[in-house]
């Protein structure tokens, strides 16, 4: 059996060689899970990352920002369609109403805020450069890189060119000094969809970082969601294995914080929005959006009357990152800018375990949504409903307001 899954599931038992990225492990299983098994030390010279393949952008662009017009729905709550973000190079871009101004901390809810008007922008940047630049500078060293050639099986089957990275990017590194993992999903692949590989090593990453937790060495894993959910080509499989990383997430959150950042365009949808909400933290830009089912696909089943896609200011007013920050499903809403969102991510890290995970505040997420009229849920009502940290003050804990450093 040549698949990820089956491979994963014929794992070696608990050996000490089993760390992400500790020694050769001897693995010659084509697998994810034995890959990242199969690494060199950390130091070692083993950044795939670093060659001609994970080179896609050496270095972030520069791009100047103007202030958007004045009201929320004006910073890309207008979605692609208002043509914001298009151009690779520079590009126009909202600062949520406020230039010049450091470390802003809203009162409702985190806002992280970059000071200078010359920005880096995350969301631009590819996963693999996404990873990198969360982790501490000089420390990313990729794991099952392009040059291992993990593709996907099914998608040939079906006329579909593969990604030689199957659209996943899996980081070591370390975060403020401390190890960590990054995954990182890559939405200019199928729309960042996960299939049967791009998902086992997305899983087999948590899952390696978890029995490192379990030995006593605290990983910090961070996923950088930018997906249409299960791949559709790939069905079945794509499922199971989202299945896996939401276990994963799950148990490591005991451990350590799991933190997800939702930044661009794509979102996080399908499965992916059940993993995303297991994460002990969330960080979302504006421009990001988190929900069950696409609107095209809402559209689709339920007709325009219930969701008209192509009204793209109402669906992020509907489900862009700065509406689910305010309803409590987003902790940190964070501009576009690469060291605000590194900050973000450590100040989260920084919090510690939360006293109560916002998936486990099940009674008061149905008390609340018993108060929804289906027939009329607008931006409005459901902001009305769920207030921001009404439901997750457990989580925020000590330092929920606390400033976020800069770089
Ligand atoms: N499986 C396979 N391909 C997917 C996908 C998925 N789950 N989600 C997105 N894609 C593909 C699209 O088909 C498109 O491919 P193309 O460029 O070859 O046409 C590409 O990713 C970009 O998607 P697109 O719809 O053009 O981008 P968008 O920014 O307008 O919308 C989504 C992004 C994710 C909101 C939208 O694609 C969507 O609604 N996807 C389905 C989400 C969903 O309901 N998932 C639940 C699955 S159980």
């Amino acid at each position: 059996m040549n698949s990820p899954h089956a491979h994963l599931r014929s794992l070696p038992p608990e050996g000490a060689d089993a760390s992400l990225g500790d020694g050769p492990a001897g693995g010659v299983m084509n697998s994810p899970h034995a890959h990242l098994r199969s690494l060199p030390p950390e130091g070692a010279d083993a950044s795939l990352g670093d060659g001609p393949a994970g080179g896609v952008m050496n270095s972030p662009h520069a791009h100047l920002c103007s202030l958007p017009p004045e009201g929320a729905d004006a910073s890309l709550g207008d979605g692609p369609a208002g043509g914001v973000m298009n151009s690779p190079h520079a590009h126009l871009c909202s600062a949520g109403g406020v230039i010049g101004e450091s470390d802003a901390i809203d009162t409702n809810h985190d806002v992280a805020r970059p000071a200078p008007l010359l920005r880096d922008s995350f969301i631009e940047l590819p996963a693999r450069e996404r990873a990198r630049a969360l982790l501490d500078a000089g420390t990313f060293r990729e794991l099952l890189g392009p040059f291992d050639k993990l593709e996907s099986p099914w998608l040939p089957l079906q006329g579909i060119v593969c990604q030689a990275d199957d659209g996943a990017v899996i980081a070591r590194g370390t975060i403020d000094g401390e190890p960590a993992v990054v995954a990182a999903i890559e939405s200019a692949f199928q729309g960042g969809s996960i299939g049967e590989v791009s998902g086992s090593k997305i899983a087999a990453a948590l899952e390696l970082a978890l029995r490192d937790c379990e030995r006593g060495k605290l990983v910090r894993p961070v996923i950088v969601f930018e997906t249409g959910g299960v791949r559709l080509q790939e069905a079945n499989l794509g499922l199971a294995v989202i299945a896996e990383i939401q276990a994963a997430i799950v148990a490591l959150r005991r451990y350590v914080p799991v933190v997800g950042v939702i930044a661009g365009m794509v979102g996080c949808f399908g499965g992916m929005s059940l993993a995303a909400a297991l994460c002990s933290y969330l960080v979302a830009t504006r421009q990001g959006r988190l929900g069950m089912n696409g609107p095209e696909v809402i559209e689709q089943e339920a007709g325009i009357d219930e969701l008209d896609a192509s009204d793209r200011r109402y669906v992020w007013r509907l489900i862009g990152g700065e509406q689910r920050a305010a309803t409590g499903l987003v902790d940190t809403l964070a501009d576009d800018d690469t060291n605000t969102l590194r900050a973000a991510v450590r100040a989260a890290f920084a919090r510690g375990v939360p006293a109560q995970h916002r998936s486990e505040a099940v009674d008061a997420y149905l008390a609340k949504l018993a108060q929804i009229d289906p027939a009329d849920v607008s931006p409005e009502t459901m902001r009305a409903v769920f207030q921001a940290d009404a439901l997750h003050a457990g989580t925020a804990s000590a330092g929920a307001h606390q400033k976020q450093e800069q770089g």
